[in-house]
């Protein structure tokens, strides 16, 4: 079924609060016959929507589902740039690799990709990341930002702090950010962010940026290996959580973001990101790839690279690795 479609049908039968639409109706509106309507209808149930049929009056939705098809994210969602086409995938092998296609073909920025699971999810450093179907968000973004390559870091601190407001405001938590890349909820891993771009010397052709968030995934969802402790809201809080609503939460943010670094640069980014972190001044260890560096840490430069003062060793900049903080308990749980 085509997005629009989809989203056209959810429209019609949303606007009629439960009241009876007709076939012919609907199929009138958006143009296409009444069996391919009934077609249509069939799918969304597959997909959880109770759409109840009733002949000689057509259909009424009794139930939404909690899917992230075109059709519920767009519904409310008000947005300058971000999500102004969005393409769904009930399974991918990576939103980020569908996105990096997608920008290489001339897709307009702002699209959004979206899938219900991913086969083979990508982390940072090599890693993969666990998307069972069913309980989760994993999204990517196309931008096409006026910057030089060595900007566009500055934009991972920029959907760092979007998923962080994100939670705060749909999930009620206080997530921490934890540099470069990681959202923590009491130390543990609750959401990752993996940003690509593809460039030449003189500037970006598109940068992409991949967000993973765990939102209803149950403690046997996750992988048996991971090597930092992870959550999810569902574990944290108890709640389960209406995965279009965050993702449209989250491309608002995102949105209101992007605007902001357009038109300010990346100082306020880098301000609201240090709003949710606390690494100034704690001793540290940043791992990466097999080299390991340890030090307090002064705070990040004007690229988001983090600065760290080793005793008698002067100053490290760092622009990637895992760090660990040194000077609290390390917390409980996966690794
Ligand atoms: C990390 O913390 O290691 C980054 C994880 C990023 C996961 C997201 S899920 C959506 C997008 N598609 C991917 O394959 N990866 C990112």
């Amino acid at each position: 079924m085509s997005s629009e479609a989809q989203f056209q049908i959810l429209h019609f039968l949303r606007e009629k609060r439960g009241e009876f639409v007709s076939g012919e109706e609907i199929s009138r509106s958006i143009g296409v016959s009444r069996a391919a309507v009934w077609k249509r209808v069939r799918l969304l149930r597959r997909l959880g929507y109770s759409i109840e049929a009733v002949t000689s009056r057509g259909y009424r939705l009794l139930a939404s589902a909690d899917t992230l098809i075109p059709g519920e994210i767009r519904e409310g969602l008000k947005t300058r740039v971000i999500g102004q086409k969005i393409i769904y995938f009930e399974e991918t092998d990576s939103t980020n690799m569908r996105a990096q296609e997608l920008g290489r073909s001339g897709a307009v920025e702002g699209t959004v990709i979206v899938s219900d699971c991913q086969t083979a999810g990508r982390g940072r450093l090599g890693r993969s990341w666990a998307s069972p179907p069913g309980v989760n968000l994993y999204t990517s973004v196309l931008l096409r930002p006026p910057i030089l390559p060595q900007e566009s870091t500055q934009l991972t601190f920029l959907s760092a702090v979007a998923t962080a407001r994100a939670l705060e405001e749909f999930c009620s938590v206080e997530s921490r950010v934890k540099w470069p890349n990681d959202i923590l909820l009491g130390g543990k891993k609750v959401a990752g962010l993996l940003n690509e771009m593809s460039a030449e010397t003189e500037g970006v052709h598109f940068v992409v940026l991949g967000i993973g968030v765990n939102l209803n995934m149950m403690e046997a969802d996750f992988p048996a290996d991971l090597r930092h402790p992870a959550t999810s809201i569902l574990l944290e809080t108890g709640g389960r959580v209406s995965r279009s609503g965050f993702a449209r939460c989250l491309y608002r943010h995102l949105d209101d973001l992007y605007q902001l670094f357009l038109e300010k640069g990346f100082p306020p980014i880098l301000r609201a990101w240090e709003a949710f972190s606390d690494l100034s001044g704690r001793r540290v260890s940043v791992d990466l790839q097999g080299e390991t560096f340890q030090g307090a840490v002064i705070g990040l430069d004007s690229d988001g690279a983090l600065l760290l003062h080793r005793e008698g060793r002067g100053t490290a900049r760092i622009l990637a690795g895992d760090v660990r903080i040194l000077d609290e308990p390390h917390p409980k749980g996966h690794s």
